[in-house]
């Protein structure tokens, strides 16, 4: 049994669609089961779980061998994830692949690199088969950018012009289905990113293209993108985490190009252009137009 944490995600969804289609037996765990109806008649079953509560994990552990973990960026990240861990343990569990972050260290600078860090520590020395996966920034991130496009045809970010290998969350989730189907993965940190490292100006004019309208990235101050941020109701801890993250980037770290996803895969990563053209052609193109208020 392979239980996938963070299963109404991004990734974690996606990890669902990558283990359906290899007929394995897949438990989803959910903090609110009514989430998962659609899941039930995949066969899968869904069972009802909080990191916050680790008296409801040992339940939801029952009988699983591997398990995919992942959580939302959140103040108690690293409880969270070591609750889970902890139940791991208790349970038997075999192996955890952990979705981590790219640059993932105890002595990063940065918020969010740092909690992975500590967590794939724990992990490690839990006495439980491995495999981190420290994807780049997701290409899915333009969503957060949605609101201003919509508005202004700008997105705003206080980068530069640092170049960035964004990755596909659903490649992400390929390489997860992987390592937790096939042998041959436990006690490797796979760095994943996409084929090529490009500005945010060329990111614009990919979504310009796909979008059908012109669409700019603007390189703002970090106190204005805090400010911004602020405005729009982000609590002040996740705005810092971000703005630490935007300077590693501005910093050059997420230039990096990996070929792990089809080493993992056997396929090539998605393009950035292929990602914008599956975003347009999506349901959720309409929240980039100014149409959709
Ligand atoms: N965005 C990026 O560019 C990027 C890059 C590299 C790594 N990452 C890492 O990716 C992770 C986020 O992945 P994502 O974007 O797929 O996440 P997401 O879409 O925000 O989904 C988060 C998932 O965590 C679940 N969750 C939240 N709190 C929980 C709790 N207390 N107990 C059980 N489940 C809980 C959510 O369930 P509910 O439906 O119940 O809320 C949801 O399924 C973070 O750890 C981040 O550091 C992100």
């Amino acid at each position: 049994m392979i239980l996938v944490t963070g299963a109404t995600g991004t990734i974690g969804s996606a990890v669902i669609q990558h283990l359906t289609s290899q007929n394995v037996p897949i438990r989803a765990l959910l903090r609110d089961v009514k989430k998962g109806s659609h899941l039930s008649s995949h066969s899968i079953e869904v069972v009802q779980g909080d990191f916050l509560h680790p008296d409801t994990l040992d339940a939801a552990l029952q009988g699983v061998e591997k398990a995919f973990l992942l959580s939302a960026n959140d103040a108690r990240q690293i409880e969270m994830e070591s609750n889970f861990i902890d139940a791991a343990k208790r349970m038997g569990v075999q192996h955890i692949v952990k979705l981590s972050v790219l640059a993932a260290d105890v002595a990063s600078p940065s918020t969010f690199q740092k909690w992975h860090g500590e967590i794939e520590k724990k992990l490690e020395q839990s006495g439980i088969k491995w495999t981190h996966l420290q994807p780049n920034m997701l290409m899915q991130n333009v969503n957060f950018y949605a609101p201003t496009i919509a508005e202004s045809n700008n997105f705003f970010l206080c980068v530069g012009d640092a170049v960035v290998s964004h990755v596909d969350a659903r490649d992400v989730a390929a390489v997860a289905a992987v390592c937790l189907t096939e042998p041959g993965h436990e006690s490797k940190r796979y760095v994943l990113t996409g084929t090529e490292a490009i500005t945010f100006t060329e990111v614009a004019k990919i979504l310009s293209d796909a979008f059908g309208k012109e669409v700019s990235y603007v390189n703002v101050p970090p106190e204005n993108l805090k400010q911004a941020m602020l405005d729009a109701g982000e609590a002040e801890w996740f705005v810092d985490a971000e703005l630490e993250l935007f300077s590693l980037w501005a910093n050059g770290i997420g230039a990096i190009v990996t070929n792990t996803i089809a080493e993992i895969t056997h396929r090539t990563p998605t393009s950035f252009n292929e990602f914008a053209r599956d975003l347009a052609a999506s349901d959720r193109a309409k929240v980039f137009s100014n149409n959709s208020k």
